[in-house]
């Protein structure tokens, strides 16, 4: 089976014969984000490997299973982990679970992430919510050929597609007001998207800063490229786990991110909670 259509109506119809839950929001959960999954009630948890077509991750701290279920009464569908373009995977299994979502029925989603922070008013812990992206892993992701057939909404899955409103300017003013009354300080920001696995080196982070990049990550605009594709509305939100190469005199490393993820859990899922019912009425 090559057609990538046809290989995520399959994975749909195996998640769909695991739930009777139809998921009308998908949240793909960052590198020390994973625990908010833990969050879902009546979830089904369906590991990647059972998945047909599904790639699995193989990094530290993406725990690898798609969980299915409700937040707020919303029907939901998290994944507890994500796989990138540095362990090998080529753009169409990167992006296949964001077309699977768009197939089970999800129609916004919420993309988080670790990052780093390049700008200097960001603290270590801290979220942001993004702005935009700029995508320098060198490769895009909606290559190959077009397929009318990923539309969500009227109009979409062309082969040419508008990426001026990519994070959804409604989700990001209820994500605003919704920080603000519980206090939680999430200033906005733009992704700057690397292939990694290496971290940046300090003259990357200085070039980076002027191109107008506030954060530095190796994940999301993937997901978002292909989210845009389908039609999806898109939040996405940074965990900022450590400031870039250069900004502190200190080296980075995995196990710092993955600190900061579980230090910014409470205002994190306290913040995501809020927001779910408020995303499917908007
Ligand atoms: N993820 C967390 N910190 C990062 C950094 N500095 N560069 C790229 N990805 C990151």
């Amino acid at each position: 089976m090559t057609d990538l259509y046809a290989r995520a109506q399959f994975a749909t119809a195996y998640i769909k014969s695991q739930t009777s839950t139809a998921p009308v929001l998908g949240i793909i959960l960052g590198s020390g984000l994973g625990n908010f999954a833990s969050q879902v009630e009546n979830a089904t948890a369906i590991p990647y490997a059972d998945i047909p077509h599904f790639p699995q991750s193989t990094v530290a701290g993406h725990s690898g299973k798609l969980v299915i279920g409700t937040i707020a009464g919303i029907p939901v569908a998290v994944m507890q982990g994500r796989v990138h373009a540095y362990e090998g995977y080529a753009m169409p299994e990167v992006t296949f679970p964001t077309r699977v979502l768009g197939q089970l029925g999800c129609r916004s989603l919420i993309v988080t992430n670790a990052a780093g922070g390049i700008n200097t008013s960001y603290t270590q812990g801290g979220l942001v919510a993004l702005s935009d992206h700029i995508n320098l892993t060198g490769t895009n992701a909606a290559l190959g050929p077009n397929e009318p057939r990923f539309a969500l909404v009227p109009g979409a899955a062309q082969r040419f597609f508008d990426m001026s409103a990519a994070y959804s300017r409604t989700l990001r003013e209820l994500a605003q007001k919704e920080a603000a009354k519980q206090g939680i300080d999430l200033p906005e920001g733009v992704y700057l998207a690397v292939l990694g696995p290496s971290y940046e080196t300090p003259a990357e982070i200085r070039a980076f800063r002027t191109l107008g990049a506030d954060l530095v990550g190796m994940s999301t605009v993937h997901e978002v490229i292909i989210a845009r594709h389908m039609g999806l509305q898109v939040l996405g939100l940074s965990l900022v786990t450590n400031m870039a190469a250069g900004v502190l005199d200190q080296a980075i490393n995995h196990e710092e991110v993955m600190e900061f993820g579980l230090k910014a859990e409470a205002r994190f899922t306290s913040l995501l909670l809020a927001l779910i019912p408020q995303i499917d009425a908007a």
